[in-house]
């Protein structure tokens, strides 16, 4: 059976809808049939033709979308949300309340009291929500959790993510920028939002263990800037376990560099993107293993993003098929949702505020 997806947002040639519509079309079970691509009715008319959606359902608006779909017998059986952050919170909730399942890409709102009241939304609603959360779909980031549950590296004693970018140090970076630095837009965080809350969910997932603490430094380092575009954010997980993320888009030079460290009392781990496939292991007896994980089965080229080129894809359509079980009414444990976005909310908003306030260390309230 086909399943009918709808997008809000995608619009434009290098919008991350894009990357959206082809990984769910990889898991050869998803189809592309409808959409709000854009808030200019124009443009998303032109989206739609380009994505090969009827032009009737190519729609101006949110609210007229849902109506129509919702009227249909061969309505959209979910919907993914692709625009920029302060619309995630106002269309998810819609799209639920018209009773369809979400796909929403990250962060999961723009503030954290609108995550604490679209978790509600959606356990009531009692539809499919998920969230991409990209990085944890890789094959060898999905071993590394595996390995560190199953006890493979001992207790963990350290977990450290960086993500380092270079395109915002230019301070008229393009459109995809501009909403990015606009608080109106991107919510209460920055760099922080966009590539920081990647690097938590990671340490998290990976390692199997919340954080209960931070100390975060925020810097808004090109002159004008509202919000933060470099992070520092040292962890302290739940076993008392130390950490960090450190989060940049100021790093000139610095394409996509997400890496991942986490240190046991056996055995440490490295995982990085500029090699996605592989996992590297160094045991305490002096010993390393190189673990290559490839493809997780959906070969499709990146449609653009050189630096995401290698596997990115695959992860995307993992998640995606993640998903497609989801809606058959499976389960799909690895898929990231609503407690993953309220944590990463929680963490984006703790760590401005307390960065903005000089407050030293600081508990994770979620
Ligand atoms: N998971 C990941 O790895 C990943 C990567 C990139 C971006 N993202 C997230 O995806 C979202 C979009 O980022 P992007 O880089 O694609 O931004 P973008 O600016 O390239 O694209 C946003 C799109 O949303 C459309 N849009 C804006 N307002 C709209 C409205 N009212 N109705 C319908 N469409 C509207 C725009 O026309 C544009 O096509 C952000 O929340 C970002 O954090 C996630």
């Amino acid at each position: 059976m086909v399943l009918r997806m709808g997008m809000i947002g995608g619009g434009s040639c290098l919008s991350i809808g894009q990357t959206h519509r082809l990984a769910a079309q990889a898991t050869g079970e998803i189809e592309l049939v409808a959409g709000v691509f854009s808030s200019d009715p124009e443009r998303s008319r032109i989206a739609g033709a380009a994505y090969g959606v009827d032009p009737a359902r190519a729609y101006a608006d949110l609210p007229t979308m849902l109506a129509a779909e919702r009227a249909r017998s061969d309505g959209v059986d979910f919907v993914s949300i692709v625009t920029p952050n302060h619309l995630h919170y106002p269309a998810t909730s819609a799209a639920l309340e018209a009773g369809f399942a979400v796909m929403s890409d990250k962060p999961m709102t723009a503030r954290l009291e609108e995550a604490r009241q679209l978790r509600s939304t959606i356990r009531q609603s009692g539809r499919p929500y998920a969230l991409s959360y990209t990085y944890s779909a890789y094959p060898a980031v999905r071993e590394a959790r595996a390995r560190i549950a199953a006890g493979r590296l001992g207790d963990i004693r350290k977990i450290v993510v960086e993500y380092a970018q270079g395109w915002l140090a230019n301070p008229s970076a393009g459109e995809q920028a501009a909403w990015r630095i606009d608080p109106a837009r991107a919510g209460v965080g920055g760099c922080i939002a966009d590539i920081g809350v990647h690097a938590f969910h990671l340490a998290e997932f990976v390692s199997g263990l919340r954080v209960s603490r931070i100390m975060a430094d925020l810097g808004a380092v090109v002159p004008g800037r509202a919000l933060d575009d470099d992070c520092a954010v040292l962890l302290r997980f739940e076993n008392g376990a130390r950490g960090a993320v450190l989060a940049s888009q100021i790093e000139i030079g610095q394409g996509n560099g997400l890496r991942l460290r986490c240190d046991g009392e056996k055995a440490s781990l490295v995982w990085q993107l500029d090699d996605p496939h592989c996992l590297t292991i160094h045991r305490i007896d002096g010993s390393t293993e190189t673990v290559r994980l490839e493809s997780s089965g959906a070969v499709v080229p990146a449609p653009f993003e050189v630096q995401h080129a290698d596997g990115y894809m695959d992860a995307f359509a993992a998640i995606y098929r993640d998903f497609t079980a989801v809606l058959r009414g499976e389960e799909a444990p690895l898929l990231p949702g609503a407690d993953d976005g309220l944590r990463g909310m929680a963490f984006i908003e703790t760590a401005v505020e307390a960065s903005r306030a000089n407050a030293g260390w600081v508990d994770l309230v979620v």
